[in-house]
Order: structure tokens, then C-alpha cells, then sequence
């Protein structure tokens, strides 16, 4: 079942983001509560049997058009505690992420990934849009958006993270992590 994110869930959720993200988890999990308290727009769980098996967030950010400041969204982080991965429910939780993306009329959800897992869930390559990237630390392959239907064709420019994102360094990858993605996009 993937439902809102309650109070209540808070500890729960911490501990599915700090598993999920192994080495990192302490990190990601504190930029959930930063993004949540301070930027968060919606926020999802699952649950199965009672407990809380993943977790969603799309924080506001915002591109840079010539025209004016457009807020957007970016889902960050997705998470699915490690004994409950590969079994879907990843992928509900972005797709419902995009429901309630549309349904608040955002112009565009944007995020750092795996071109492999989010190509085949709505997401497409950020760049080829003509969005440009909060950093050249994040491999462009990663960079990806999708595109709701309240956007506009003047609606493009570079994305502009709120701060949280550099408060926490989890904006893109550092060496060596990047040099090595880097050639693994290039082979
Ligand atoms: C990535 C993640 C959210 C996927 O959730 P999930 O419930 O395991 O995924 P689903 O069962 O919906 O989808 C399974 C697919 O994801 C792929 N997959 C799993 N982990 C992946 C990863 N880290 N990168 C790319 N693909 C991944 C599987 O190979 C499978 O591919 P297929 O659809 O081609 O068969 C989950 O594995 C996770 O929490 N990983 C650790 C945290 C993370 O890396 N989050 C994403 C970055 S923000």
C-alpha cells in the first residue's frame, strides 16, 4: 500500500533511508528530514503488513528560465529497505509520485539516477529538454526529468536546488565515484 507519510512514520523512515543507502544511509537520511521540514511537497510511503517498507520525497527546487523562477520538483531520495527490494515496489512509488506531482500541477519532476531504472518509469534525459544541471559533477546520462503537463515550452533553463542538497554534499559525486561512473557512461 503506498500511502502519505504521517508524523507518526518519521523514525520508520529514517531507518529504510539509512539502510537502503548503506555507508551514505546517515547522510541521506538526514537530508530527508532538512528536505521534508523545509521543502517537502510530497512525501510517500509504503507499507506492507503494517510496517513502512519505502520511501519517496519530491522536494521543491527550481529552474532558471529567462522569463521567471519556476518552482519544480525533484524526487529525492527513493528508497526500499534492502530485504524488500526487487519486488516492485520502487516502481509504485515513483509512479505515484508523478500522480501527485501532476495532481499539484507541477510543471516538472527532476532527479540524479540510474537511466536504466528511471528511463523505463516516465523519466527521460534532462539535457535533451534543454535543462542544464545544478552541477557538471552530476553525469549527464543521470540527469533526468519528466515533464508534466502544466509545462510550458518557455519553462526551461537550469535547475536550481534548493539548499539542503548542498548542505548535506548530495548534489551529484566526487572522485573517484565519478570518474568511475563517468567511464562506465563512456564504454
Ligand atoms: C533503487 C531502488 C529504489 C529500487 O527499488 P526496488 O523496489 O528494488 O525496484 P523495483 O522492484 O521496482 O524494480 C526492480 C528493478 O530495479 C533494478 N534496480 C534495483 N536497484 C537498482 C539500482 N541501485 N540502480 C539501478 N537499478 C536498480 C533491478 O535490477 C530491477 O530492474 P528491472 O526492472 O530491469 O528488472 C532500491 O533498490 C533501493 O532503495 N536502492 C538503494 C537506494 C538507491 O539507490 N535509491 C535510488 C537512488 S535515489
Amino acid at each position: 500500500m503506498i500511502r502519505a507519510c504521517r508524523p507518526a512514520d518519521r523514525s520508520a523512515v529514517r531507518s529504510v533511508v539509512a539502510d537502503a543507502f548503506g555507508t551514505e544511509g546517515e547522510t541521506v537520511a538526514a537530508l530527508v528530514d532538512d528536505l521534508s521540514s523545509e521543502h517537502g511537497r510530497v512525501e510517500l510511503v509504503a507499507e506492507e503488513s503494517g510496517a513502512v517498507v519505502g520511501h519517496v520525497l519530491l522536494s521543491r527546487s527550481w529552474v532558471d528560465a529567462r522569463q521567471e523562477l519556476v518552482e519544480v520538483l525533484v524526487l529525492s531520495p527513493l528508497s526500499v529497505a534492502p530485504g524488500r527490494q526487487g519486488r516492485g515496489v520502487g516502481t509504485e512509488l515513483v509512479r505515484a509520485a508523478l500522480a501527485e506531482a501532476g495532481r499539484l500541477a507541477a510543471p516538472a519532476v527532476f532527479l540524479e539516477g540510474s537511466p536504466k531504472y528511471y528511463g523505463a518509469r516516465g523519466f527521460e534525459p534532462a539535457m535533451l529538454r534543454g535543462f542544464t544541471r545544478p552541477s557538471t559533477r552530476i553525469p549527464e546520462p543521470a540527469f533526468q526529468v519528466a515533464v508534466l503537463e502544466s509545462h510550458q515550452a518557455w519553462m526551461t533553463g537550469g535547475l536550481v536546488y534548493c539548499e539542503p542538497f548542498w548542505r548535506h554534499d548530495c548534489v551529484g559525486l566526487r572522485d573517484p565515484d565519478l570518474a568511475r561512473i563517468e567511464q562506465m557512461f563512456d564504454s
